[in-house]
């Protein structure tokens, strides 16, 4: 297992090129066996959920080449319409294939993802979404299996606007036959990302970024050549970072209209943000003032997966900050861990109350998950002394080259083997 270790109280200072976003790259990937022709994708960070996506693909049949920062897939072998259980309990985004295996095989077998560090997380809006397009769907010793002898277009209304059942059932949709209306879909900018990566397939899908998201069934998908959008949490990770730490930092690859919501924050705050095209620029001295509430929301709103690096960098804001979490059910397992740094949280359900503090000191604690992890290295990058975070596989499945990019930027951290 590794850790970090961090000596705290450094400025940040430099450029960050973000990499492709892991939450289209994903499904990117699911969409890829769409076609049997090859599939390019660049920019595809080395990162354990990615490796993992790549895992379930060469086990249902594809051939996946990595060549540098691309990835290469060649799904004209692809036979299994069994998504292996081990990967789908590694990857909960594993539930992504179920909408592209089945318009490929007209079947899929996927084993219940299950819940996670951040909440139960129910797939229920997949299922009736799949349902509508004539899907035949039987849970049974924990598995689902689904068949389809055709997929039908259908009108849908999604009872919560869910990035990933839109996506599924986007994947569903794009070769069943008629059209199929998504209504109360997700508009995050990853489903505009997939919408553009399936109509350069030869797909025919509309409205993404808005509420309502038209399919028109199509024969058949070609391959294509692909860059998806830059990753904006990883981007605002970086962001907050630099605000809290104080300093200057200038973000490449990221339309400021991806993160508005931080951005509008990090202004109150107190830091000086410039943004033109896909360039983010953020001066900050480090002595932030607190903003009185921030709540999670479906984009545009603020992201849940900024939650816990935001609340990190509220830390040590003067005044006090209410966090109210509305996504996930368990997404402030940091806060004990912000708390051994000195940090004066307190959490009721899904609300988080900050006090901010005049500085953290350094201490060792442990990442629970993905973003909380790096809430942790934001706080230990602010406070005084040295920190060590453990646990970093959480880290390691949503940012590459973590460390690395924060020691360009002038901070003092190092990865351990223990
Ligand atoms: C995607 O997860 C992201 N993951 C998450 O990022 C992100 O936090 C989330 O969207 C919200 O933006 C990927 O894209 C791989 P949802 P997803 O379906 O699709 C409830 C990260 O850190 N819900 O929009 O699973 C669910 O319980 C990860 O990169 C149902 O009730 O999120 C949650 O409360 C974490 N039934 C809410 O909707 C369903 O069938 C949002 O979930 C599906 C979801």
């Amino acid at each position: 297992m590794d850790k970090f270790i961090i000596d705290g109280g450094e400025k940040l200072y430099g450029k960050v090129r973000v990499h492709s976003a892991k939450n289209t790259v994903l499904p990117l990937l699911a969409a890829s066996v769409l076609t049997d022709e090859q599939v390019k994708i660049h920019g595809v960070p080395a990162i354990n959920d990615v490796e993992n996506m790549l895992h379930i693909l060469s086990e249902v049949g594809c051939v996946i080449k990595r060549q540098k920062d691309c990835a290469v897939i060649d799904s004209s072998n692809a036979v299994s319409h069994e998504i292996p259980t081990r990967l789908t309990k590694e990857l909960r985004s594993s539930v992504f294939m179920l909408g592209s295996v089945l318009t490929r095989f007209r079947r899929a077998k996927i084993s219940y993802p299950g819940g996670c560090d951040i909440g139960l997380r129910p797939i229920d809006l997949h299922l009736s979404g799949l349902k509508k397009l004539g899907v035949e769907i039987v849970e049974k010793d924990g598995y689902i299996h689904c068949s389809a002898e055709r997929l039908q277009g259908a009108e849908i209304l999604l009872d919560f606007p869910s990035v990933g059942a839109t996506e599924n059932i986007i994947l569903a949709a794009v070769k069943a036959a008629g059209i199929t209306v998504i209504r109360n879909a997700a508009k995050e900018p990853e489903i505009s990302d997939l919408q553009r990566f399936l109509n350069a397939m030869g797909a025919k899908v509309r409205g993404a970024g808005g509420g309502t998201i038209v399919v028109e069934g199509v024969e058949r998908l070609h391959g294509v050549d692909y860059t998806p959008i830059g990753d904006r949490i990883e981007a605002g990770t970086y962001l907050i970072a630099a605000a809290s730490c104080g300093g200057e930092m200038e973000i490449e690859g990221v339309p400021a209209e991806n993160i508005a919501a931080l951005l509008h924050k990090l202004r109150e705050n107190g830091c000086k943000i410039h943004t033109k095209n896909d360039k983010i620029e953020l001066y900050s001295d480090g002595k932030l003032k607190s903003v009185n509430l921030v709540e999670t929301m479906p984009f545009p709103g603020f992201p849940t997966d900024l939650q816990a690096q935001y609340s990190a960098l509220s830390a040590t804001a003067k005044g006090a900050t209410l966090v109210v979490e509305n996504l996930f059910e368990t997404r402030y397992r940091y806060a004990a861990e912000l708390k051994r740094m000195g940090a004066d949280i307190t959490v009721r359900g899904r609300a988080a109350f900050i006090r901010g503090v005049e500085k953290l000191h350094g201490a060792s604690v442990t990442a629970g998950d993905l973003r909380g992890g790096a809430a942790l290295v934001v706080a230990a990058l602010r406070a005084e002394g040295q920190s060590s975070v453990m646990d970093l596989s959480h880290i390691d499945r949503g940012y590459a080259e973590f460390e690395g990019t924060l020691r360009n930027l002038g901070a003092k951290i190092k990865r351990v083997r223990i």
